[in-house]
Parts: C-alpha cells; sequence; structure tokens
C-alpha cells in the first residue's frame, strides 16, 4: 500500500516539538522589506504556529527565536528584535492564559535589557497555571552556554564528583520541559546552530525549505507525520515492526 501523503495521515498528538524559525531575512528579502518587518513577519507566523499546534495537540512547543550569536548581528537589526519580541510576549500572553497554555523563556536573560526581563517574567507569572500546552522561546539562547551554566550550578550543587547526566539535567534552563521528540527547521539550512545541544541528542530532525514567515498549519501537520513514521531506537536493534 502506498504511503498515505500527509494530508491524509493523522499527526500525532502529544509530540513535544522543537522549531529553529530560520529564514525572516530572506524572506523579507524576496518581499522588498526590511530585514526588521521580516522578523516582524516571522513574530507573526509564530502566533499562528502556537494556535495549530495547540490544535494538533503538540505537548509542549519551544522555538529559537534569538541565538546568542545573533546578538553579533548589526545593532540596528538587534534592537529592532528586542522591541518587537517586547511587543509579541506582552500581545501574546494574555492570548496564552485564554488558550490554557504556558509561555515561558529559556536563555541567558542577563544579556537582555531589564525592561525585557521584566516583560519576560511577567509573562511566565501571568501564564504559569497553563496545562493544555506550553511554548517555551529560546531567546538569548545558546547550547554551548545552557550546557556551560548548567554544569557550574550542578557542581556548585552537589560537587564535582556529584555530577552527572542526571544532575546535568536538573539545572538545564527549563528541566521541567522533556527532550524534544522533532526538531523543525525552516528555511533549507540543514543545521541546528547552537539550538538545544543537550536536549537534542536524540530528537528526529525535519527540515524544509520554506522561510519561517510562510511556515503554516499544513507546514507543520506534515512535519508531525513525517516524524511519526520514523523509527526512534535510541542505540537499539530495529524492532520487528520496524525491520519488516
Ligand atoms: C531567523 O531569521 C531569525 C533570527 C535569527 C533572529 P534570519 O534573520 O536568520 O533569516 P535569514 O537566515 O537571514 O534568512
Ligand atoms: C538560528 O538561525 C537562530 C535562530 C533561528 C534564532 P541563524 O540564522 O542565526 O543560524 P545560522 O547563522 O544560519 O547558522
Ligand atoms: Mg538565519
Amino acid at each position: 500500500m502506498p504511503p498515505a501523503s500527509s494530508s491524509e495521515a493523522a499527526a500525532p498528538r502529544g509530540t513535544r516539538v522543537a522549531i529553529i524559525m530560520d529564514g525572516n531575512g530572506r524572506w523579507a528579502e524576496a518581499h522588498g522589506v526590511s530585514v526588521t518587518e521580516g522578523h516582524r513577519a516571522g513574530g507573526d507566523a509564530l502566533r499562528h504556529i502556537t494556535e495549530a499546534a495547540l490544535d494538533l495537540g503538540v505537548r509542549e512547543l519551544t522555538v529559537y527565536g534569538f541565538s546568542t550569536e545573533n546578538f553579533g548581528r548589526d545593532p540596528e537589526e538587534v534592537a529592532g528584535i528586542m522591541q518587537l519580541f517586547m511587543e509579541l510576549v506582552e500581545r501574546e500572553a494574555p492570548i496564552m492564559v485564554e488558550r490554557n497554555s504556558r509561555m515561558c523563556f529559556m536563555g541567558r536573560r542577563e544579556l537582555l535589557g531589564d525592561e525585557i526581563r521584566e516583560r519576560m517574567r511577567w509573562a511566565e507569572e501571568l501564564t504559569q497555571h497553563g496545562t493544555a500546552m506550553t511554548l517555551c522561546i529560546a531567546f538569548g539562547y545558546g547550547g554551548r552556554a545552557e550546557i556551560i551554566d548548567a554544569a557550574r550550578a550542578a557542581v556548585l550543587e552537589d560537587g564535582v564528583d556529584g555530577l552527572d547526566e542526571d544532575s546535568l539535567r536538573r539545572h538545564l534552563y527549563r528541566p521541567e520541559l522533556a527532550d524534544p521528540d522533532l526538531i523543525i527547521r525552516t528555511a533549507g539550512e540543514q543545521r541546528t546552530s547552537n539550538f538545544l545541544v543537550w536536549q537534542g541528542a536524540y530528537s528526529e530532525l525535519v527540515f524544509t525549505d520554506t522561510f519561517w514567515p510562510d511556515f503554516a498549519e499544513p507546514d507543520l501537520r506534515a512535519a508531525l507525520v513525517e516524524y511519526a513514521a520514523r523509527e526512534r531506537r535510541f542505540g537499539g536493534r530495529l524492532t520487528e515492526a520496524g525491520a519488516s
């Protein structure tokens, strides 16, 4: 029997999804608008995808919004992203409450301005009781920085001899979130660019050429269907079902 097309097959529910939201700059160039307008369109896409993820039964959605390396971009672009991010948090947090969903953040907050940090704290508190889905925005985030920060905190608490995978995991920025089952990257690049270095060790990867601002519900559904067809082995052998 031919495999069901992504429009027919049901997307699995309960999945933990992470997305590297790439391609805002190229989208802006293709539309003849400023890069900041590209990031604005990216913010709008995030709102729609968050809603789609909830409808598709995604349990946790972690998105890469701004990396530690992105601080090295043109100051005007960085300032534009900071402003848009602040507006997005303020606008979306009350909507997350309406959706019984939680919003949180991961990254080095000390790299961000006081006003942004205050807005993040406000949004986390406002949405803390949401149970339907968690949206976590990685902002000022680097996977290597996270491992360093976690290792330092773990050693302080448990001592060098106490450092093992469990203790490091407990000191990640968001220890309550599970490892992502699926990491999606938009805009054609096939790399993870310092995202979820620890948590992504066994995640399935799906790449799409679509620029992030154009990424919509059917694309998320298709990625989930592709994920469902994968066989995860975690270092073990093929199961009989997978081998047949
Ligand atoms: C992703 O889009 C958003 C951030 C990294 C902040 P880009 O701005 O990297 O878009 P491209 O890769 O230049 O198209
Ligand atoms: C990764 O995209 C960071 C985010 C999407 C926030 P980049 O555009 O910064 O990654 P590279 O430079 O192409 O690896
Ligand atoms: Mg990019």
